[in-house]
């Protein structure tokens, strides 16, 4: 099947009750027996519940795993993911992370013991320079969150798998429609579903995809000890949104490429980070390892902070709000925002500064976006 026939049909069509089309919404917390020890393959909605196992089977063939496993969302999956490990075991990541991302690893080093060091991976000499004998992980997230820096999946894979060490793959900006990190060498990937896989920006959620059964066996052990499973209706609410994942993908990158154009010709924007730009650092790399470019942007405005307020106070389609990958476009403020928790060190040395936006461009009509965005930055 190809990837857009998978979406709509891989894991539904199972009722055998009344034949539904859609897959029913199995909102229940436990399931009869028929008999002691004997049942219809569910027992209690923590362990596994059939609409979450559809959207799981749907999720782990569009990213060409073995076994996925749905939860509560993308930072419960992140969590998750971190179980695989234990104290003293040293994870290497992405330097200009999501800084949920770098939150939790900080409390996981507190509280956990875990040992974390962030390298710019674009420079693969410094991965391997930072591995240690402890290492287990690679954590990479590409395109990173707010700069949209791309890392290269197949290399740092092998780097991993040489020191014996898992990759893992933050793949929420890109989707499987436009990035398949399993079928470049990595072991686990990580999403939140909350974004473009669900959509329309009306549930939150998570999802971890393995390529090995040994790594599924565990992850499924884990989900059920942790108990962070997905609700079925979220669950439910996310398979519908995968069925149009591949035109939705299409119509952000459409409209990005054109947004990114826009502002890299005003004469008030600095810089735009966009990997579909031919002058973006990594635009090869990207197009080596993407099958398309994504809805996500940043750029950096002449005029420091005030500037950057008065353009996200002037917006009027574009929303000023946390997340992304909706249907709707939005705007945001990284420093402020969605890294306002990540260590200020850290976010000064990898360049989230006070006059970066992050749009997550949206399927509106792209003149209206365009004028929107043209209003206020002349505001
Ligand atoms: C790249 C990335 N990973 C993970 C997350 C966390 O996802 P959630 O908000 O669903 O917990 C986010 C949230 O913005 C993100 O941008």
């Amino acid at each position: 099947m190809q990837l857009q026939t998978k979406t709509i049909h891989a894991g539904v069509n199972k009722d055998t009750a009344y034949n539904s089309i859609i897959t029913p919404i199995y909102q229940t917390s436990t399931f009869r027996f028929d008999d002691i020890g004997k049942t219809k393959g569910y027992d209690y909605t923590r362990t596994a519940n059939p609409t979450r196992t559809a959207l799981e089977e749907n999720i782990a063939q569009l990213e060409s795993g073995t076994c996925a496993r749905v939860i509560a969302s993308g930072m419960a999956a992140i969590a998750a993911t971190l179980h695989f490990f234990k104290t003293g075991d040293h994870i290497i990541s992405t330097n200009d992370c999501y800084g949920g991302t770098e939150r939790l690893f900080r409390l996981y080093a507190e509280i956990f013991g875990f040992q974390i060091s962030y390298v710019d991976m674009n420079n693969l000499d410094d991965i391997k320079k930072a591995v240690k004998t402890n290492t287990k992980a690679i954590w990479i997230e590409t395109p990173s969150n707010p700069l949209l820096n791309i890392y290269d999946i197949r290399a740092i894979s092998e780097i991993a798998h040489d020191n014996n060490a898992l990759s893992i793959v933050d793949n929420t900006f890109l989707s499987p429609v436009n990035q398949r990190p399993l079928e470049f060498g990595a072991d686990i990937v990580v999403h939140s579903t909350t974004k473009y896989l669900n959509g329309h920006s009306d549930v939150v959620g998570g999802a971890i995809v393995v390529s090995k059964p040994e790594l599924a066996e565990r992850l499924h052990y884990l989900i059920n000890a942790l108990g962070q499973g997905e609700a079925p209706f979220d669950a439910w609410l996310v398979l519908r949104g995968i069925k149009t994942l591949v035109p939705r993908m299409k119509a952000h990158e459409e409209n990005a490429i054109a947004v990114a154009r826009f502002l890299e010709k005003h004469p008030d924007v600095l810089k735009v980070n966009y990997p579909g730009l031919e002058n973006h650092p990594q635009h090869e790399l990207a197009k080596k390892q993407q099958y398309g470019f994504g809805g996500m942007l940043s750029f950096e405005v002449k005029g420091g902070i005030d500037k950057a307020n008065n353009i996200l106070r002037s917006t009027k389609l574009f929303s000023l709000a946390e997340s992304l990958g909706g249907i709707e476009s939005l705007i945001c403020h990284p420093a402020t925002m969605t890294h306002a928790s990540m260590d200020k060190a850290l976010k000064e040395k990898v360049g989230i500064n006070e006059r970066l936006i992050r749009l997550s461009v949206g399927i509106e009509d792209v003149n209206d976006l365009i004028k929107d965005l043209e209003y206020a930055l002349n505001a």
